[in-house]
Order: structure tokens, then sequence, then C-alpha cells
């Protein structure tokens, strides 16, 4: 009886964190989902564990970290971000992050989730861009992975469907293409090299193919919490890490080039469900 009431207990409280984010699944449930519609992916079906350990996933707890941190007045202006605009109006966090990257008329440009935090803190908030919560943008106890990782949460097992409406969208994600299958550096890979054929490995690891949509949507749902790094990571960590893997030159977070890599990956899963926060090795 005892043990029952512990087993239940970290699902219990997966389940109250997912309540109060106002999801109808956790994100378990939707790995589940695809496990069950891609039966034979060797990159899904690669780690029970990691399924077993999802629902204590640390990354939950910097949900709450973030809810906390969005409502707060904050920065020189002591005001909250309730007004910032992620694409579906001031404040709207259900479903905006599976709709990113996008336009934003007021700045004239694409912007991913990050992207779109850095402007908030900044012209909202009066944030000045040194500051520790615009800079530090990596790991659980950043403002900026607390944050990401709480609004990415409002659209768990929402379909991916950024928007590709205005021409800058669509140019963007025809850039993130065009990076993705060109071979540059000097060991003359791209991303295609390792992510474009079913049950590509690296020593034991199984990697994600862009063609299997179903296993594209798990390879792009972050932030995560990455076990091998006992820590959270954002997209833009994740993008920087396949850059130094393929020993090109280091990508600027936040710079188009980074936004276009992400506008293409993410329109490659439209439609599959997305996890967030999700659990990785
Ligand atoms: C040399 C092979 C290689 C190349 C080239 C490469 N990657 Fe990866 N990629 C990996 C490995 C290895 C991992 C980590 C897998 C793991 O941790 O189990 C990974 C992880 C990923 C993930 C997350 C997968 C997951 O399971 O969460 C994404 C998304 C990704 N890569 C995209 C890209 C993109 C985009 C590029 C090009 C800019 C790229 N990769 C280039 C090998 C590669």
């Amino acid at each position: 009886m005892i043990k029952k009431a512990l087993l239940a207990l970290p699902v219990a409280l997966a389940i109250g964190i997912s309540a109060h984010a106002d999801t109808t699944k956790n994100p378990e449930d939707v790995l589940q989902g695809l496990l069950d519609t891609n039966k034979s992916s060797k990159y899904l079906w690669q780690s029970e564990q990691n399924l077993m350990m999802m629902a204590d996933n640390p990354a939950l707890w910097t949900i709450d970290d973030g809810k906390e941190l969005f409502h707060t007045p904050r920065g020189p202006k002591n005001v909250s971000l309730e007004t910032c605009d992620f694409g579906k109006g001031p404040g709207v966090l259900k479903g905006a992050y599976v709709e990113m990257p996008r336009y934003f008329a007021d700045t004239g440009k694409v912007m991913d989730l990050e992207t779109r935090l850095v402007h908030c803190m900044m012209t909202i908030q009066g944030f000045p861009k040194d500051d520790p919560a615009v800079k530090q943008r990596h790991g659980a106890t950043s403002d900026h992975m607390k944050l990401q990782t709480y609004i990415a949460s409002e659209s768990n097992g929402m379909p991916w469907n950024p928007s590709l409406k205005h021409p800058l969208e669509k140019a963007m994600r025809d850039a993130g293409e065009q990076m993705f299958y060109r071979r540059a550096g000097k060991l003359d890979f791209s991303c295609a090299t390792c992510h474009s054929r079913d049950g590509k490995q690296i020593r034991a690891s199984v990697l994600p193919n862009l063609n299997q949509q179903g296993e594209w949507s798990k390879a792009i749902s972050w932030p995560a919490f990455r076990v091998g790094h006992q820590d959270v990571r954002s997209t833009q960590h994740r993008v920087r890490g396949c850059y130094w893997q393929m020993r090109q030159g280091q990508i600027v977070a936040g710079s188009d080039a980074s936004i276009a890599i992400i506008s293409f990956w993410t329109d490659a899963a439209r439609g599959q469900p997305a996890i967030l926060p999700d659990m990785k090795r």
C-alpha cells in the first residue's frame, strides 16, 4: 500500500504540475503516443528507461520556477512579462511555442522563442542586454531556461505548426533547408549526414531521421532535461551543439542563421505532437 502510494507520488506531482499548466496530457503520455504510432522506429524505441524516468523529469520543476518568474514584476521598469506577445496576442502562451519561429511585425523579423524573450525582457522590462537575466541562457538556474521551459510547456502535446504565411517565414524556412543539406567544414558534414536515414547510430545512440516526422518531433522537443548534462537545455543550445559536432563555425544564438535552421526543423515535424518538456540522454 505504502509502496504503491510512493510510486504514485511522482506521477501525482507531474500531473499536478501539468494540470496547472492546463495541459491535458503529460509529456510521457505524448511520447507514449509517438511510440504507439511509430512501432518500428529504432530511435524512439531505444530507451525504455527514458520513458520510465519522465514522470520525475527535473524540468517539471523548472516550469514552476518559470511560471513564477513570468508573472513577477522585474527589471528596471519593474513589470512582468504578462504583456509580451509570443505571436498569439499579449500574454497568450497556450500553443504559442509550437507556432514559432514566426514573423513579428513590431520588429520586422522572424523570431524564435529565445529571441522573442530577449526582445521582451529588454523592451518591456528594460533589462540591458548584458544583464545576467538576458545574457545567461543555459542551465536550469538561468532565468532564460526557467521562462523558456514554462512557456514551451504550455504547448505540450500540441502539433508543431510554425507559421509560413509571411514571405519572410517562408524565406527563413527555405534558408534553413539549405543549411541542413549543405556540406561544409573540415569534416565535410551536413546535418543530413547523420539525420536523414533510419537507424543511424553513433556508438550506442540511435540518431533521429528528419524524414520520419514522428522521430523528428521528439528530436526537436526542447527544452529538455539532458541526463548526461544533469541540466535543462534549450533549442538554441542544441543547435550550437550540432554545429560544434560538425566542427563548423560556432553559430551565434539569436542570429538569423540559428533561427533559419530552427524554422526548417520545426516545419519538418509539422503536425506531430510536441513533448514539452522532454527528457534526453
Ligand atoms: C556527426 C553526426 C551529426 C551531425 C553531422 C549532426 N548531428 Fe545532430 N545529433 C548527433 C548526435 C550524436 C546527437 C545526440 C544524440 C544523443 O544524445 O543521443 C544529435 C542530436 C541532435 C538533435 C536532438 C536529438 C534528440 O534526440 O533530442 C537534433 C534536433 C539534431 N541533432 C539536429 C542536427 C542538426 C540541425 C544538424 C546540422 C546543423 C546536426 N544535428 C548535425 C549527430 C549529428
